[in-house]
């Protein structure tokens, strides 16, 4: 199997989310569960928790050991397909691969990039729309059952995954460091729905503009806020009630989906994270970000100078 670990042993864990969480029902009034305190240690969210900051990782790595054989099913299921038209317009719009025979192949990577719904659709454009087939994508992420389904589907599809030249290789890496990536190497560096669930999100964005070539593209799909009052109260009503009924239903596991809804609550606004990804040192194309179906997602860019 060729999901490569870098900087540290790879622990295969088997614990259910649902198990973490179902211990997380006795919390103190302020949120925080007594075994997810460490005296004197900044806290952050978890969902609706508070809990300590170096806790977050592993709770976030348990959530998607769960769901990661289901993850693509539920994601058609949740969305009723939209995230489809989400990717399909985030990769349309970056418009991967080389322009002219005089152009380089562009290294792409993929960060939090689970089982490589992104990656496959950078290759298939580089290779249909571009006639590019030199383009490579790294998929990078810190949990390896993700990463597992994308080495299934990668090989399904007909892609090499190992060696030098292989168009899509696989990493299990935090991205909040990418310590294996060096500074200034990438051309395009994309992320869906990922960056909500780091614990350190200044961290990754500055990381990511350190591995960016200058010239570099930062990219980011993520859920975000609403700009309909009566439309923002219907997606929430949905996400709460229906969305972890589903989990249920479908993957078995309702709080690894709570934990999910609540994360997407607790990301920052459209103009927030703009102004995050601009703290970062990143140029801002206008205002920074395009709103996607009134504002459930949005993509925000930023060029590295
Ligand atoms: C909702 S999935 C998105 C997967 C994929 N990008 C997509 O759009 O289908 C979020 C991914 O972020 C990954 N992730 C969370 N924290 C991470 C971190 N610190 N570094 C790298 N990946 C992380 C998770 O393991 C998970 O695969």
């Amino acid at each position: 199997m060729s999901v490569r670990g870098v900087g540290r042993v790879l622990r295969l864990r088997p614990t259910r989310a649902s198990a973490l969480l179902q211990q997380s029902r006795c919390f103190s009034s302020s949120g925080v569960r007594p075994q997810d305190q460490k005296a004197g240690e900044p806290t952050t969210h978890f969902g609706f928790q508070n809990v300590a900051e170096s806790m977050k990782e592993s709770k976030v790595r348990d959530v998607f050991n769960s769901v990661a054989k289901n993850y693509d099913t539920m994601n058609d299921v949740m969305s009723f397909g939209i995230h489809r038209i989400w990717k399909d317009q985030f990769v349309q719009q970056l418009n991967p691969g080389k322009k002219s025979i005089f152009s380089e192949p562009m290294t792409i990577l993929d960060l939090a990039g689970g089982t490589g719904d992104i990656a496959f659709r950078m290759l298939d454009h580089a290779r249909t729309v571009n006639g590019d087939p030199e383009t490579k994508v790294k998929v990078v992420d810190i949990n390896e059952e993700m990463l597992k389904e994308g080495v299934r589907r990668a090989h399904t599809l007909g892609y090499r995954t190992e060696g030098e030249d292989a168009p899509i290789s696989f990493l299990v890496q935090n991205g909040e460091t990418l310590e294996a990536i060096p500074d200034n190497s990438i051309d395009l560096l994309t992320i869906a729905f990922g960056i909500r669930n780091f614990t350190n999100k200044e961290k990754a964005l500055s990381t990511a503009h350190r591995v960016l070539k200058k010239g570099g593209v930062f990219s980011c799909l993520e859920f975000s806020k609403v700009d309909n009052f009566v439309l923002d109260q219907i997606y929430r009503r949905y996400s709460f009630s229906v969305i972890p009924m589903m989990g249920q239903l479908i993957a078995g596991d309702r709080d690894s989906y709570q934990y999910l809804v609540e994360s997407i609550i607790k990301f920052p606004s459209q103009k927030d994270f703009a102004g995050m990804i601009r703290d970062a040192g990143f140029q801002l194309a206008g205002k920074g970000w395009q709103d996607l179906t009134f504002g459930v997602a949005a993509i925000h860019t930023g060029v590295k100078l």
